[in-house]
């Protein structure tokens, strides 16, 4: 049985898919701060097979215990944690507390059930501003903001911790820019309020929720003056999680692997493959840079692919097109529709 918390949420909820069609039982905690329970009753009519869900706070050990006790946990996908980078810097101090402490407890009664397989959800934005790109899991790391720092200091625990216990078997994922939706429609990002990202606002432009895109900057160095960032189809990073979890259950130690597709796409670059995958137009108005912003990050995942022998396989058109479909026929989001 694998343990997913954060399951409900955009990425968690797509790791659930690929784990049920892969016939593993699932149990979810996710105390739904943002996501919606909507989410996995449509990951099981997706799938057809049913996962357990548990509402609560990875905070509230006493819980935490007891789903270890009702189940036999096998490994740790540990996605819970809040992850908007502007947020994180108005508020640290929720920030440290909700992605480190609930670490802190999840890792604590994973010890004392001697369940010592984790996968953890980590992101690109460990390496900072890059020397240069592509990227590889050696690259200097650094943090730019709080949300950035949490995922720089899990990730450090977590090495101490197989170091200090060799009986651990820790994959870290460092994540790219995951976008698109389950082909089916049915299950998608539905980021709260206005979206941080680029592409769950491109797709707000296109139902026609906001007038235009706004593009932070086109004086940077790249192709086009736009950012330029690595994005990968959310269903190709949900299969990624299954691939490490099965290299994890072999062996034991501490891995980062970078989970993107290779290939860097401007602002303007995905705006055009949208419009040409939608058939929507996305008008746009050029602003200043938005600040903490990078002008190129992408990946070079050749690691994963030598040691896990995985590779990213949707295109740009496929995640354009995955992500219209779930904004066409989910407007807004979970929310039941308004009148
Ligand atoms: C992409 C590009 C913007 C919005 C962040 C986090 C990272 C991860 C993914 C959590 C940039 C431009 C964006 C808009 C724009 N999150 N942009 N107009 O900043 O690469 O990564 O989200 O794990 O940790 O740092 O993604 O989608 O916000 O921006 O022009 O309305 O789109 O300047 O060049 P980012 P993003």
């Amino acid at each position: 049985m694998i343990l997913v918390t954060g399951g409900a949420g955009f990425i968690g909820s797509h790791i659930c898919v690929e784990l049920l069609e892969e016939g593993y039982e699932v149990v979810v905690i996710d105390h739904l701060s943002n996501s919606q329970k909507t989410s996995l009753d449509r990951v099981q009519d997706i799938t057809g097979r049913t996962l357990t869900f548990y509402e609560f706070d990875l905070l509230d050990r006493s819980k935490l215990e007891r789903v270890f006790t009702e189940h036999d946990i096998e490994a740790v996908i540990h996605l819970a944690g809040f992850k908007a980078v502007n947020e994180s810097v108005d508020m640290p101090l929720t920030y440290y507390h909700n992605n480190l402490t609930a670490t802190f407890v999840l890792l604590e009664v994973m010890n004392q059930f001697n369940v010592k397989t984790m996968i953890f959800s980590s992101s690109a934005t460990v390496y900072g501003k890059p020397a240069y790109n592509p990227i590889t899991e050696d690259f200097p790391t650094s943090a730019t903001n709080p949300y950035g720092r949490t995922k720089l200091m899990i990730e450090d625990i977590l090495h101490d911790l197989m170091k200090s216990d060799p009986d651990w078997s820790i994959s870290v994922l460092r994540y790219f820019n995951p976008i698109g939706a389950h082909p089916s429609g049915k299950i998608g990002e539905a980021p709260n309020g206005t979206p941080n990202n680029l592409m769950p606002y491109i797709t707000k432009v296109a139902v026609g929720h906001y007038k235009e895109l706004n593009v932070f900057g086109d004086d940077y160095p790249t192709v086009d003056g736009t950012g330029v960032r690595d994005y990968i189809h959310v269903v190709d990073l949900a299969r990624g999680h299954l691939k490490a979890l099965y290299k994890a259950v072999t062996e034991t130690g501490y891995e980062t692997y970078n989970l993107g597709t290779g290939e860097g796409y401007s602002v303007l670059q995905l705006v055009k493959a949208f419009e040409k995958a939608s058939g929507q137009p996305i008008p746009y108005r050029i602003l200043d840079r938005r600040v903490g912003d990078v002008a190129e990050c992408y990946s070079n995942p050749a690691k994963a692919e030598r040691r896990l022998g995985w590779r990213a396989e949707k295109t740009i058109e496929d995640m354009c097109l995955d992500s219209w479909r779930w904004r066409e026929k989910n407007p807004n989001g979970y929310a039941t529709m308004t009148t």
